[in-house]
């Protein structure tokens, strides 16, 4: 029996084991690689999708729990909008806020995520709610471009 999944607001029927973690159903069952892998325990935040709106570690969800709910990866966020990127994405493109990248789409997922719940987020609650890790250390960037979008709102 298959799984059907939402992903990007598309339908998607998985057919194997309910316990492939989430993450490598969007990478290697749907080809969407834009959601990262780095600890696979839950730890890092690279893996970070949408699942119905909550940011949500993808490594660690067994696919079996997905069934049914929406789920948006970075590449849904990105077709969210009209000029073909969400706010944060142009926020972070404005303060320029990446290094070498890697961690940044499971940043901008849970960036995206707690703007929804609190539009204007001050600096310990962008901390509190944006536990993923940056090697590079662009912490200070993406408090600024969350900032920026908050002083929009
Ligand atoms: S790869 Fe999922 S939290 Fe690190
Ligand atoms: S930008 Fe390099 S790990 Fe975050």
């Amino acid at each position: 029996m298959s799984i059907r999944l939402t992903i990007n607001g598309q339908p998607f029927d998985f057919a194997g084991e309910p316990e492939k973690p989430l993450l490598w159903v969007l990478r290697e069952d749907v080809g969407l690689s834009g959601t990262k892998y780095g600890c696979g325990v839950a730890a890092c935040g690279a893996c970070t999708v949408h699942v119905d709106g909550v940011a949500t570690r993808s490594c660690s969800l067994p696919v079996g729990a997905a069934a049914g709910a929406e789920i948006i990866t970075i590449e849904g966020l990105a077709a969210s909008n009209d000029a073909g990127r969400h706010p944060v994405q142009q926020a972070w493109e404005r303060l320029q806020v990446p290094q070498c990248g890697y961690c940044q789409s499971g940043m901008i997922m849970a960036a995206a995520a707690l703007l929804v719940k609190n539009p204007r987020p001050e600096d310990d609650e962008i901390n509190a709610a944006i536990t993923n890790l940056c090697r590079c250390g662009t912490y200070p960037r993406i408090r600024a471009a969350i900032r920026s979008l908050a002083s929009e709102a």
